[in-house]
């Protein structure tokens, strides 16, 4: 009966996970998506708890849970600029219990049912371990560099044969796998067992140390898609539909977001893995140096006042600026003087997935008034003032015709298109990519420099009759 009972309820737990991943790709249902997610997780832990099988052991599950509680809830609260390392943190408690449940279930049917250690069952466990312990320590390091640890360097550190080690490493523990496959009760067996976890767990760490900071989390995604799949191998040893499929949910979801990243940043998956992308931000102009034109803040006001339509292009110095409640002030009043604003959302400015839509909802400002690169571009001639807001690489025109630049290829907002654009960053450094931008030598540009929050500020004292006559 409870047997019954648990499959039906993987199916309804499946089906509830499905249509999560499906509600939170829109800003409209993501709440929903949350719930369900939740919903789903809860019945699969019910429905796993009541197996005939646990019955004995309830009191360790009920530690599990407290300890899952004590980790758990603190991570909730960190604010949203850390989510890359938290979420880099949860891959790693995933990976690390794919790991155990592997290393447990080979070495308790090694000391007993030995008939259980079929081909099949090595093979899910062998990949289990392997993907688990990897996701761990690589998804730890992850998080460390995300999180600036002092002693982990955020550049990419690189060294000579670093690729062929890696690939070698990895390489010798596939072929050990396959022998323990092959022969799981050998003497030998758990030596080589244990091996093959040291390598998995050194593969992780080596993984990681020659990938940027900044490319932390196109690299997390593909951890995640580990994790999923380490979740799959993990379900096919225990014999569980629903880890099999919450896995591979997981896994591909995972892999879908590492694709999205990388074809919008225009980069393979072997780029941004053994690029070491980030290292050099060398790039010079040759000739003499190209000058910008200042605008102060009180010039701009006067300007945006007599906009139609702006439209905001927020980047990754706006999330560093945490100026986004100021940009809704700025957005309130320019609507109140009947201006359409828009907001023009590229899919990687910033540094984590949905960066900017996250930032610009926790300033409520309306989803409806949140446009994709793709949608906004073909309006971008007909807008009068560009407000480029932190924002560098994805606004970047040589995307489009400079076959030596590191972001040649990539989509970008077509902000150079719009009729007058102010840029906003505190510098004349350059974004991500370490290139610069020929945006803010056009004809039509006028930077503001400061600091985001503070230049915004400026704006909506202009604006609100703080400066103005
Ligand atoms: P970036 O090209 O990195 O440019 C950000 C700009 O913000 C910089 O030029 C910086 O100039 C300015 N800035 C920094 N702090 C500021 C502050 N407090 N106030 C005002 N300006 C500030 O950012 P982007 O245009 O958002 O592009 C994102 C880049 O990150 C892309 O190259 C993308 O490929 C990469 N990337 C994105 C992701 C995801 S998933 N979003 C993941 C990995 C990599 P100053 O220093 O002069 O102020």
């Amino acid at each position: 009966m409870s047997y019954a009972f648990s499959q039906l309820a993987y199916i309804v737990a499946t089906a509830l996970f499905i249509f999560s991943l499906h509600w939170m790709s829109d800003p409209k249902s993501a709440r929903r998506g949350v719930y369900s997610g939740v919903a789903a997780m809860l019945i699969a832990v019910i429905a796993t708890w009541v197996q005939p099988g646990i019955i004995i052991h309830h009191a360790w599950i009920v530690i599990a849970i407290s300890m899952g509680f004590v980790v758990g809830v603190p991570l909730s609260r960190v604010p949203l600029t850390a989510v890359p390392q938290r979420t880099a943190l949860s891959h790693s408690f995933g990976g690390l219990a794919a790991g155990l449940v592997g290393t447990a279930e080979y070495f308790l049917w090694l000391h007993g049912e030995q008939q259980n250690l079929t081909t099949f069952r090595m093979t899910a466990i062998i990949a289990e371990i392997v993907l688990g312990y990897l996701t761990f320590t690589g998804s730890l390091m992850a998080a460390g560099k995300l999180q600036g640890i002092k002693w982990i360097p955020q550049r990419p550190v690189t060294y000579p044969l670093q690729n062929v080690t890696n690939i070698g490493m990895l390489l010798l523990a596939l072929v050990l796998g396959v022998a323990i496959i092959l022969n799981p009760v050998a003497g030998w067996a758990s030596a080589v067992f244990l091996i093959i976890i040291g390598l998995a767990l050194s593969f992780g760490v080596l993984l990681i140390i020659p990938i940027g900071g900044a490319d932390m989390p196109t690299v997390i995604s593909i951890l995640n898609a580990y994790a999923g799949l380490s979740a799959v191998a993990m379900g096919f040893v225990l014999n569980n539909k629903l880890l099999i499929t919450a896995g591979a949910l997981d896994g591909s979801s995972g892999l879908i977001l590492s694709i999205i990243m990388c074809k919008a940043m225009n980069r393979s998956f072997a780029n941004v893995l053994f690029g070491a992308f980030g290292q050099v931000q060398s790039v010079k102009v040759a000739g003499e140096e190209k000058a910008y034109k200042v605008e102060t803040p009180e010039g701009a006001a006067q300007i945006l006042e007599e906009a139609n339509f702006v439209v905001i292009v927020p980047g990754y110095g706006m999330a560093v600026a945490q100026a986004q409640h100021k940009v809704r002030e700025l957005y309130d009043l320019l609507k109140k003087r009947g201006i359409t604003v828009k907001f023009a959302i590229h899919p990687v400015a910033g540094r984590m997935p949905g960066h900017m839509n996250v930032l610009l909802a926790e300033a409520e400002i309306p989803y409806t008034d949140l446009v994709e690169m793709d949608e906004i571009n073909s309006d971008m001639p007909q807008c009068d003032v560009v407000l480029v807001l932190g924002a560098n690489d994805v606004v970047n025109p040589a995307a489009r015709y400079d076959k030596t630049s590191p972001i040649y290829g990539m989509p970008i907002i077509d902000a150079d298109k719009a009729k007058t654009v102010f840029a906003v960053k505190r510098s004349k450094n350059p974004g991500f990519a370490g290139i610069e931008n020929e945006l803010y030598f056009s004809d039509k540009t006028w930077m503001l420099f400061g600091d985001a929050k503070v230049v915004v500020g400026e704006l909506v004292k202009q604006l609100s009759g703080g400066g103005m006559c």
